[in-house]
């Protein structure tokens, strides 16, 4: 029997997952989200940079959220090759398609584990040079990260356990569950 909270209405969900937020909490954050970001950035036209494959939902999402003249590009990195623990190792597979110079640019980020992604992509993207650099994440994890520099704009804290859903993966699968799944780690 699944335990209470677990998503047994459809069957795309993962075994003894537990939606930990659903489409429509998640919906109104983005929004919200989405008006701050606007007020911020009036009059400067920013870039939203999102993180291939997790980000690429909120970004659909939040683009459509922020009321002011922006534009979108995507860098496409790799940190978990398999399963669900980090490597440690980021490896940038698509650069981005324009420049950032002088550019006030806003890193759009699915989740927030132990920092590394962000961090490297941080230093590697202020390197070239931006006007501005804020970050925008959608999840962050409650635990100790050290390696993580300030986030700017956070949509959700969320306890340290393995998630899946509105863009996220476990082994490519469930990125396009609507709601945030919750799932055993496996060893
Ligand atoms: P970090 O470098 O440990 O902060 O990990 C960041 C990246 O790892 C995210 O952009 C995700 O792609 C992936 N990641 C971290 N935690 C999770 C999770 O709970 N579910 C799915 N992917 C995750």
């Amino acid at each position: 029997m699944k335990p209470a909270g677990a998503a047994a209405l459809r069957a795309d969900y993962p075994e003894g997952g537990e939606v930990i937020l659903r489409a429509e909490a998640i919906a109104a954050r983005v929004s919200a989200l989405g008006e701050e970001i606007s007020r911020d950035y009036a009059g400067r036209d920013p870039l939203l940079v999102t993180i291939m494959k997790g980000g690429i939902v909120f970004l659909a999402d939040l683009m459509r959220a922020v009321q002011i003249p922006h534009q979108v590009d995507i860098m496409v990195v790799s940190t978990y090759p398999q399963g669900t623990r980090s490597s440690g190792v980021v490896r940038i597979l698509t650069d981005l398609s324009v420049s950032i110079e002088k550019r006030h640019v806003i890193i759009v980020e699915d989740i927030v584990d132990t920092g590394l992604t962000l961090n490297y992509l941080r230093e590697m993207l202020l390197a070239r040079r931006p006007a501005s650099l804020t970050i925008c994440a959608l999840l962050e994890k409650e635990r100790h990260r050290a390696a993580s520099p300030p986030l700017d704009y956070v949509g959700f804290r969320i306890p340290d356990r393995f998630v899946v859903g509105y863009g996220l993966d476990a082994d490519e699968f469930y990125r396009h569950l609507p709601d945030l799944v919750a799932i055993p780690e496996r060893t």
